[in-house]
């Protein structure tokens, strides 16, 4: 009997900081989009999956239109993508402005940032746009093929070009910033924010089923540490506006309307 390709789920490998969801790759049965799955799987290290399969948490699901995360026990809220064609992303636009609070927060003099916590990619996408050289890391292979996925539709559906401005790379910032060379003007931290004590029911599903994969981020301090001895000029540390500070005394603070940037400089 040939080998079956669906393997049974495992649990996320082990990581102090990481969710437990079991998850797998699945396709809606078209037999075009088999293939695609399977290689992704196999990129992924996850197991194939049949589409309704109880012993998974969450799916992976190639379709013809795009990749999607899907909760696999509750068909509610229906799936996540990434989908940056929603976004105003013309050149006037407030989201590209560099008088708005994220630019702000980076300066005049700041051209090369790595984004150490990319999750779905928007923020390192606006960076990009607004013109800087940005380096996106994700440490969830999921979340990053998510946003890779985001980005390869945009580009194809509206032909915008970033010329090779925002790259995705997957791996744990902590492991990746010391090597990297040449050494970025910034860093960019938007870790999970801690979970509220009364859970709201508008929390996004994008959001809710993001923390389901990764988790609280409980690392977030010593990525902050590490990023400070990296960055030439600063590190910019995206908050809740009620939340404190991830570390005491950052130079300043450029408020947003929900949000707070902290900046930490460095200068070395
Ligand atoms: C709140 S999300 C970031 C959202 C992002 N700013 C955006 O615009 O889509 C935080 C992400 O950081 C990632 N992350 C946290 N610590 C990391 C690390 N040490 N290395 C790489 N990614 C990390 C998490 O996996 C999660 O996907």
């Amino acid at each position: 009997m040939a080998p079956s390709p669906f393997r049974r789920p495992s649990s996320a490998p082990a990581h102090p900081h990481r969710a437990t969801a079991r998850i797998g790759v699945s396709f809606n049965g078209e037999l075009a989009l088999k293939s695609r799955a399977e290689e992704l799987a196999r990129d992924l290290d996850l197991p194939l999956a049949i589409a309704g399969d109880p012993d998974f948490d969450l799916l992976l699901a190639v379709t013809s239109e795009r990749l999607e995360l899907c909760n696999a026990r509750a068909p509610r809220p229906g799936p996540v993508y990434v989908d940056f064609t929603s976004l105003d992303l013309r050149p006037c636009s407030a989201n590209l402005s560099r008088r708005q609070p994220l630019a702000r927060a980076f300066g005049k003099k700041v051209r090369t940032i790595v984004d150490a916590t990319a999750g779905y990619g928007q923020d390192a996408l606006l960076l990009a746009l607004m013109g800087f050289r940005v380096t996106a890391i994700e440490r969830s292979p999921v979340v990053a093929a998510l946003a890779r996925d985001g980005l390869h539709r945009l580009v194809s559906l509206t032909g915008l070009t970033l010329s090779g401005r925002l790259q995705i790379v997957n791996g744990d910032s902590r492991a990746l910033l010391p090597a990297i060379a040449p050494r970025p003007d910034a860093i960019y931290l938007d870790p999970m924010f801690p979970p509220k004590r009364r859970k709201s029911a508008a929390v996004k599903k994008e959001m809710r089923l993001l923390r389901e994969l990764v988790g609280d981020d409980a690392d977030a301090l010593e990525l902050l540490a590490i990023s400070r001895s990296v960055a030439h000029d600063r590190v910019v540390v995206k908050r809740p506006d009620d939340a404190p500070p991830l570390a005491p005394d950052p130079s300043m603070s450029i408020a947003g309307k929900l949000v707070r940037y902290d900046v930490y400089l460095t200068r070395h």
